[in-house]
């Protein structure tokens, strides 16, 4: 991706980093290949991948945390 102002959207950049088997073992509480629910649970989603508890075989590595806060940062977009 380039370094700057290109834009992050949910289809192209934030759906592929979650595995299937991350989609099936949440999908209880929401499906994380749904814009809507990854939308709505955002800050839970966020807050998870921060602190590193989700998923829960392993962290992810800081710079896709970031892409995913900077994907919330702006605006969330589809
Ligand atoms: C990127 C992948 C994942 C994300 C973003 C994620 C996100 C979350 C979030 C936000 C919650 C809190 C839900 C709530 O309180 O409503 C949660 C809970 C949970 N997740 Fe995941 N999850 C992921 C992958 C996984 C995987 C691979 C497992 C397999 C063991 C898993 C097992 C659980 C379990 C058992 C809970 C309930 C207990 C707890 O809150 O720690 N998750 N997850």
């Amino acid at each position: 991706m380039a370094a700057t102002e290109q834009p992050i959207s949910y289809a192209q950049d934030i759906k592929p980093l979650f595995r299937e088997g991350d989609r099936e073992s949440m999908s209880a509480a929401f499906d994380l290949w749904s814009y809507d629910d990854v939308v709505q649970n955002s800050d839970a989603i966020l807050g998870k991948l921060r602190d590193g508890t989700m998923p829960c075989d392993g962290a992810w590595p800081e710079e896709q945390v970031d892409l995913f806060q900077r994907w919330v940062d702006a605006g969330m977009p589809a």
